[in-house]
C-alpha cells in the first residue's frame, strides 16, 4: 500500500556523482574531510565511474586540478588540452561511452589566489573573467564533455559560454548553470579536496547571501535568459525552500547540489555512532527530490544507488 501511494521517487537515475580528478597515474587518495571520497587520477576516475555505473549511476560531475606548481593569477591550467579534466573526459568516455559527463567550469582550483575569477586591485574583475571561463568551457566540450556547468557565479558567464560554444561548433552542448549558488560554509570540506580556498577575503561578492531568496530567483531568471538549459540550487539541504521556489517558477530541469559539508556531517554523525549514515542519506536525498529537484548531485550517489537496489527510500 505504501508503495502504491508513495509520492516521491528516488532512484539511481536521479543521481549525479562528483569525481575529483588529480594529476598522475594510479592515484586513489582518500579525502580526509570527505570519508569515502577520493582524489583520482584520470585512469582511476575511469575505474571509479565504471564501478558506479555497475551500481546504476551513470552521470558524473568532474572537478580538476592543475599540474603541480601550475596555479597562476589567471587560472590558465583550467583550459589546457592536457589538463586532468580534459584527460579524464577521454579516459572515462573510452571506458563508458554512454556515461553523461558534466564538467564544473571555474577557476578557483587553478588560480594562485583561490578566487573563482581574476583579481584586479584586490577585487574580482567580473568581465575580465568571462573569456577565461568561455575558453575553459570550449576546451571541455572539445575533450568530450556532454554538459558544461559553470560554478564561478560571474554575471554574464552563461551568455559568454553559450556564444563561445556555438562558435566552436558545439551548439548542441547544454549548459547547467549553478544559478542560485549561495556563499556557504558547507563548501569547507570541498575546498580541502580541491585545494581551492580563497587566499584572502571570501566569495560573498559573487556568491549569494544565504538570506536572499528573491535574489536567487533573479539569478535563475538571468541564467535562463542567457541560455542556460538546466539550473541548479546549491547547497541543497539548508535551501529546500529555494529549490521549491525555483521549481514553481521555471519549467526548466532543476538540479540541486547536496554539497560536501552536508555529506561530511552525515559521515561524522555515523562515525560517532549517532546515526545510520545511509538511512540519513536516503532521507536527505528524498527530501531534496520532494522539494522539486529533478536530479541531485551527491557524494552519496554510489552508497544510495547500492541501498536503493535493495531497499526503498525511507
Ligand atoms: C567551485 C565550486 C565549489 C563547489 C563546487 N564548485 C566551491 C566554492 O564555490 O567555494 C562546492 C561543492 C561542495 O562543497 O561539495 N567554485
Amino acid at each position: 500500500m505504501r508503495d502504491l501511494v508513495r509520492e516521491t521517487d528516488l532512484s539511481a537515475r536521479h543521481l549525479i556523482y562528483p569525481l575529483f580528478v588529480v594529476p598522475g597515474v594510479g592515484v586513489r587518495r582518500e579525502i580526509a574531510s570527505l570519508p569515502g571520497q577520493f582524489q583520482l587520477s584520470p585512469d582511476a576516475a575511469a575505474q571509479e565511474a565504471a564501478a558506479a555505473a555497475a551500481e546504476g549511476v551513470s552521470a558524473f560531475l568532474l572537478f580538476g586540478q592543475p599540474m603541480p606548481g601550475g596555479k597562476d593569477p589567471e587560472g590558465s591550467g583550467a583550459w589546457h588540452d592536457a589538463g586532468v579534466v580534459q584527460q579524464a573526459l577521454r579516459t572515462i568516455r573510452a571506458a563508458l561511452p554512454q556515461a553523461l559527463l558534466i564538467t564544473d567550469v571555474c577557476l578557483c582550483a587553478y588560480t594562485n589566489h583561490g578566487h573563482c575569477g581574476v583579481v584586479r586591485g584586490g577585487a574580482i574583475d567580473n568581465d575580465a573573467t568571462l573569456p577565461l571561463l568561455a575558453r575553459t568551457a570550449v576546451s571541455h566540450a572539445l575533450a568530450g564533455a556532454d554538459v558544461i556547468a559553470p560554478s564561478d557565479m560571474m554575471d554574464g558567464r552563461v551568455a559568454a559560454i553559450r556564444t563561445a560554444l556555438d562558435r566552436a561548433d558545439h551548439q548542441g552542448t547544454p549548459i547547467l548553470a549553478y544559478a542560485a549558488k549561495f556563499a556557504s560554509g558547507f563548501y569547507g570540506p570541498f575546498r580541502e579536496a580541491e585545494d581551492s580556498a580563497p587566499a584572502f577575503g571570501d566569495r560573498r561578492t559573487y556568491q549569494l547571501d544565504p538570506a536572499a531568496a528573491r535574489q536567487a530567483l533573479r539569478e535563475v531568471d538571468a541564467d535562463l535568459a542567457e541560455g542556460a538549459d538546466l539550473v541548479m540550487v546549491k547547497p541543497a539541504l539548508g535551501y529546500l525552500d529555494v529549490v521549491a521556489a525555483v521549481r514553481a517558477r521555471t519549467l526548466a530541469p532543476l538540479v540541486a547540489y547536496n554539497v560536501s559539508g552536508e555529506y561530511a556531517m552525515v559521515r561524522a554523525a555515523e562515525r560517532a555512532g549517532w546515526a545510520d549514515g545511509t538511512a540519513l542519506a536516503l532521507e536527505i536525498l528524498t527530501s531534496i527530490r520532494r522539494a522539486g529537484a529533478d536530479a541531485v548531485i551527491t557524494y552519496h550517489a554510489r552508497e544510495a544507488a547500492r541501498a536503493l537496489g535493495g531497499r526503498r527510500a525511507p
